[in-house]
């Protein structure tokens, strides 16, 4: 015999599933009114404010108390990856990385767009001497790379050994064209260095409600058509605590390496997918 489930005890779990289904509904069209509404400039100034308010990845946060993870410590001792040299870092947040690669004897160049983490990681710069840091986002990077001046001019005077962008910085490109430009702006400021780099991965976020996940397309196409523009691209989306962010399959990093001269030397996809590129002339002759 079954036993019964007291009515109270049902009315609990419906009331449970309507505020969950509510809730993520609220965040589904938030987020599609997010990705339909803002242009690349104001994506870019909202993930600014965005991980600005994320003291996480500055000293004293979790993140960055965390130090390297174990696979960037294994990312880092693996060639192309130099030994030694100057590094620059892009997507810097508060230094956790640029506090990692000094203590292994790297000379790091750091720098990054969110206001409040660019000042927690000039601060961090400070601390270990042979390392400099500046606020500048990737599009800076590549107006600097392109001679146009900007926040980067200065910091890229001698040539870099090695690029790393930072923990899924470049997840947060969402546009392509802005992706483009900092692969081509990387042979420029560090010929033939290889380009670590990490990135979000194609899993959704969880998102396992399937009847409200339903409404997504529909909303997006339907945005896209009242606004008379361009639907958002799949793998696109937008968090409270991540800003926006584009998550990319394996076979579309190399095909963004590839058509800037890089090809993978390393890429992994567990625990956290990133790669390490290499000029394409540097491992097989410029085939
Ligand atoms: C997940 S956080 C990682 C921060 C830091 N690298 C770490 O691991 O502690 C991603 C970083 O990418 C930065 N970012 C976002 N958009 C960027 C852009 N357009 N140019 C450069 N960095 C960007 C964010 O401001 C944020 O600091």
């Amino acid at each position: 015999m079954s036993t019964a489930i007291p009515p109270w005890a049902r009315a609990l779990l419906l009331a449970d599933r309507v505020l969950h289904s509510s809730a993520r509904f609220a965040a589904l069209v938030r987020t599609e009114l997010l990705l339909a509404g803002l242009s690349a400039e104001q994506r870019e100034a909202v993930n600014a404010a965005v991980f600005s308010a994320e003291d996480t990845y500055a000293p004293g946060g979790p993140t960055f108390e965390h130090g390297l993870f174990a696979w960037e410590r294994a990312a880092l001792a693996t060639a192309p990856f130099p030994a030694s040299g100057r590094v620059l870092l892009g997507g810097a947040g508060g230094g956790r990385e640029l506090a990692g690669l000094s203590a292994l004897g790297y000379e790091v160049t750091a720098f990054e767009p969110a206001p409040a983490l660019a000042h927690a990681l000039a601060a961090v710069a400070s601390r270990h001497p042979g390392s400099r840091a500046v606020c500048a986002s990737y599009a800076d990077l590549a107006r600097a790379a392109r001679g146009g001046g900007g926040p980067l001019a200065a910091m890229l005077g001698a040539p870099f050994d090695a690029v790393v962008l930072g923990w899924a910085s470049l997840s947060h490109l969402t546009d392509a064209a802005a992706r483009t430009a900092l692969l081509a702006a990387l042979p420029a400021v560090a010929p033939g260095a290889p380009v670590l780099l990490s990135y979000l991965g194609p899993d959704d976020d969880g998102r396992a409600n399937g009847r409200v996940e339903r409404l997504r397309s529909p909303l997006r196409r339907g945005l896209a058509l009242a606004l008379g523009r361009a639907a958002a691209a799949p793998g696109e989306g937008f968090q409270p605590g991540a800003g926006f962010y584009q998550r990319f399959s394996a076979g579309e990093i190399e095909a963004l390496a590839a058509a800037a001269g890089y090809e993978a030397a390393l890429h992994e996809r567990e625990p956290y997918p990133h790669a390490i590129l290499a000029p394409r002339s540097e491992r097989s002759g410029g085939a």
